[in-house]
Parts: C-alpha cells; sequence; structure tokens
C-alpha cells in the first residue's frame, strides 16, 4: 500500500471527464468527481491514494512545476504555451486538433512573401516561435483571450493563430486554414522530482494506462 498521496491535476472540462474515463478503466475512480454539478475542485480516493483536482488548463503545468500536482493532463497547446519545466510523457490521444494560421484567403499572399503581419491569438509564445524561428518572418503578434477569429473579421489582425478542431467556427466567419503548425492532443505530464522519486509507481501507471489508449 502506498503512503503517499499521487496528486493529478485536471484541465477542467472536457478533457478532465475523458481523463476520468481513461483511469476509470484501470480501476483508479473517484465517485465524488462524476456528479458534474458539483462545484468541488478536488476529489481523494483515500483507498488508492489518489487525488484528482480541477485546475484551469493554463495552470495545470505550473501546478506540475512546483510539484503541488504529481501528474497533469492537458493539451499540447497549453504545455507549448506554458513552457514549463516538466516531463511529458504520454499522448493520450483524445482531444486531438490543430494549431494553424488562419485568416481569409487573401491573407495567403501576405504570408508567402513574409511581409510584415498582425497575427491575432491567445498563444503569444507559440506564435512567436513559429514565425520567428520556424518562418523567420517577423510579425506583430496581438494578444487575445478568446473568440480570436474575430482579429480579421474586425480588421484588428491579419491573420490568426488558433486550435482548429472541425474548422466550423472558421468556416461560420468566412476564415480558412492557412498554415499548420502542429497538431495537438491532451497529454499526460510528470513532475521532475515525482518522476525520479517515485519511478516505479508512475512507470507501472504508465503501462496500465497504455493499455486502454
Ligand atoms: C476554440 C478555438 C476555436 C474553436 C475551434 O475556441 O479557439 O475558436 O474552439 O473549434 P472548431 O474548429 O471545432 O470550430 P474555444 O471554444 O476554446 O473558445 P475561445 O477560444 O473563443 O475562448
Amino acid at each position: 500500500m502506498e503512503d503517499r498521496y499521487l496528486t493529478i491535476a485536471l484541465a477542467k472540462g472536457r478533457l478532465a471527464y475523458k481523463t476520468m474515463d481513461l483511469f476509470n478503466e484501470i480501476g483508479i475512480s473517484c465517485k465524488e468527481m462524476e456528479d458534474k454539478e458539483s462545484r468541488k475542485l478536488i476529489f481523494t480516493n483515500e483507498t488508492l491514494k489518489v487525488r484528482f483536482f480541477l485546475a484551469k488548463a493554463s495552470d495545470v503545468p505550473t501546478y506540475v512545476e512546483y510539484g503541488a500536482a504529481d501528474i497533469g493532463v492537458v493539451g499540447k497547446d497549453t504545455i507549448m504555451e506554458e513552457g514549463r519545466r516538466v516531463y511529458e510523457v504520454m499522448d493520450l490521444k483524445f482531444g486531438k486538433c490543430r494549431m494553424c494560421v488562419c485568416g481569409p484567403e487573401s491573407a495567403r499572399n501576405l504570408l508567402e512573401h513574409h511581409e510584415m503581419i498582425r497575427v491575432a491569438t491567445k498563444y503569444p509564445n507559440i506564435a512567436k516561435d513559429y514565425f520567428y524561428n520556424s518562418k523567420q518572418q517577423t510579425v506583430d503578434i496581438i494578444k487575445l483571450n478568446g473568440s480570436v477569429e474575430l482579429g480579421p473579421i474586425v480588421d484588428l489582425s491579419d491573420v490568426i493563430v488558433d486550435i482548429v478542431e472541425t474548422g466550423s467556427t472558421l468556416k461560420e466567419n468566412g476564415l480558412t486554414v492557412l498554415e499548420e503548425i502542429t497538431p495537438l492532443s491532451a497529454r499526460m505530464i510528470v513532475n521532475q522530482v515525482t518522476m525520479q522519486m517515485q519511478t516505479e509507481r508512475i512507470n507501472n501507471l504508465l503501462a496500465r494506462l497504455k493499455e486502454h489508449i
């Protein structure tokens, strides 16, 4: 029997429910967490010495870096944007989508000719890395907090860097994918000290999860 709690941080929302389904399949469940109406943020399984908590997605890597959570489950987009010192150990293969440069068809030309364009995004670090390091194109990055598709529509920006899942948000707003930056999905991250001190427990957990992915 483990004497120490294993703490797992989940990104609030759809990803958290999918992650709980996966943990359920390997026998790690938390009855309390199934109540979707509950406002509770932390759930403990005393028998297995495991606790889960729900955090804002962008904070999950922070909890894991500082060891407040041993493990985190969050989108690759958040991991890339936050740039925290954590180990990314597994692709959970759900929450699949793409990080893309999008805009009106007319912006394609600006991209091809490496024009000085304005890029609106919730992900300034990913955008910066893509344009400055991968494409070597100088751009003006404008940070937004949501509804980024508005950028080119109201002439705040030429293009956006955003997540595309079904593509319907783009379509309904007259925008299209111009360039793909990277595919995304939910990933499991682990605190660096936990990985060293509890290697067996973590590897065992990873092996069991892998069988169900
Ligand atoms: C995300 C993303 C796109 C949309 C893409 O937005 O920023 O707007 O989903 O999905 P689709 O390709 O299936 O249409 P989210 O719902 O997280 O809201 P926000 O970015 O506007 O806050």
